[in-house]
């Protein structure tokens, strides 16, 4: 099969972890007998400082008309006083628009070796596995009218709009999801003050009834939510909800599994795929070589699996991930002192099951 992946590694640590991504990739293709061609266009802040725009023409074209997209991070603290109209962000709110990718799964899973880096008691986080299904392409990121008004006394307004149909369609995915996994979905909702969480809600319950009798279904407040994710984070599976409940329960979430750079993110509409990991752009450690590359190599990992249906391929990368953390390579993050490549090529070592390989590079980069 031939891959055919536009990479978009963006600014800070984005270009070195998606170099990283990129190699698993390439030993991956190798090891499956399959052919990968890459493309790489200018995104984010690196885009604006080339050419104005953070999501130069070009660049879309090259997302397009791919098999999937991989993107590094976006944004850069430059632009911080930007109006947000401007800023490397609406890149990639635009990218996300332009592609229809509705549907942002981010998996939060607890890795066994790295239970003592979270802020959790072990006993609260082990076996931690669950997905958030985030709406991604409408409600408060996008709904109108929205903006500043100046004149006479300041106001500003920003609108939460849904309609059946995209309520619908996401908690579709979600549901479709939870068929593969545990089967219970959680429904994160602000029913008791939103109208916007009313009609969530009453549209949730009437899908699952209707097309999804053998999944169990739940709802949660948004706020109870928050505290449930670190009081019992085993308890979910599923959980979908709105775009903003999304971005901020998903850093929550994100953190359990002890390093926000080890998780991958999906983003998948009808046609093509965007993959990205669910870190920043992290400045203060960019062009270190130090970033953790594990969120980018799952998030390929994810590609593989939902834009190409290659399961196989999808869980021999995760496998060997675990291998490497299991071996005890770590980059900074996860108190190590492993360098990104360095972690990378632990991956590719585990992929190609030269474990003798692996347990000498585990002993070049001693861990603290
Ligand atoms: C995320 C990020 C983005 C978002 C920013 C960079 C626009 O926080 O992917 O969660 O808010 O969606
Ligand atoms: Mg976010």
């Amino acid at each position: 099969m031939e891959l055919r992946i536009t990479l978009l590694p963006g600014d800070g640590i984005g270009t070195e972890v998606t170099e990283q991504a990129v190699a698993v990739l390439e030993a991956v293709c190798h090891n499956f007998h399959h052919s990968l061609k890459t493309a790489t266009g200018l995104f984010g802040g690196v885009a604006i400082r080339a050419t104005g725009d953070p999501l130069p023409p070009e660049s879309l074209t090259l997302a397009k008309s791919a098999g999937a997209v991989l993107m590094g991070a976006t944004g850069h603290p430059d632009f911080d006083t930007w109006p947000p109209e401007k800023r490397p962000e609406k890149g990639l709110l635009r990218l996300r628009k332009e592609l229809a990718v509705f549907a942002n799964l981010r998996p939060a899973i607890c890795f066994q070796a790295l239970e003592s880096f979270s802020p959790l008691r072990s006993d609260i986080v082990q076996g931690t596995d669950m997905i958030i299904v985030r709406e991604l392409t409408g409600g408060l990121y996008y709904g109108t009218p929205r903006g500043i008004k100046r004149n006479g006394e300041a106001s500003v307004v920003n609108t939460m709009a849904y309609t059946q149909t995209e309520i619908e369609r996401i908690a579709r995915v979600a549901f479709n999801l939870a068929r593969t996994r545990r089967k219970l979905v959680t429904s994160v909702d602000k029913s008791n003050v939103l109208e916007n969480g009313q009609l969530w809600r009453e549209v949730v319950t009437n899908l699952g009834a209707k097309e999804f009798p053998d999944v169990k279904l739940e709802h949660q407040l948004v706020d109870s939510c928050a505290m449930l994710l670190v009081t019992n984070p085993r308890r979910f599976d599923v959980l979908v909800m709105e775009n903003m409940f999304g971005d901020i329960l998903s850093d929550e979430a994100s953190v359990l599994a002890g390093s926000i750079g080890m998780l991958p993110s999906a983003s998948l509409g009808e046609h093509t795929g965007l993959y990205e990991p669910v870190h920043g752009s992290a400045p203060d450690i960019a062009g270190k070589g130090i970033a953790n590359p594990l969120g980018a190599i799952l998030s390929a990992a994810m590609m593989l699996r939902h834009s190409f249906g290659l399961e196989a391929e999808a869980h021999a990368v995760e496998d060997a991930v675990k291998k490497a953390i299991d071996s005890g390579i770590r980059t900074r993050d996860l108190k190590g002192t492993a360098s990104t490549s360095e972690v990378g090529q632990a991956v590719v070592t585990a992929l190609t099951d030269r474990e003798p390989d692996l347990q000498r590079a585990a002993q070049r980069s001693a861990h603290g």
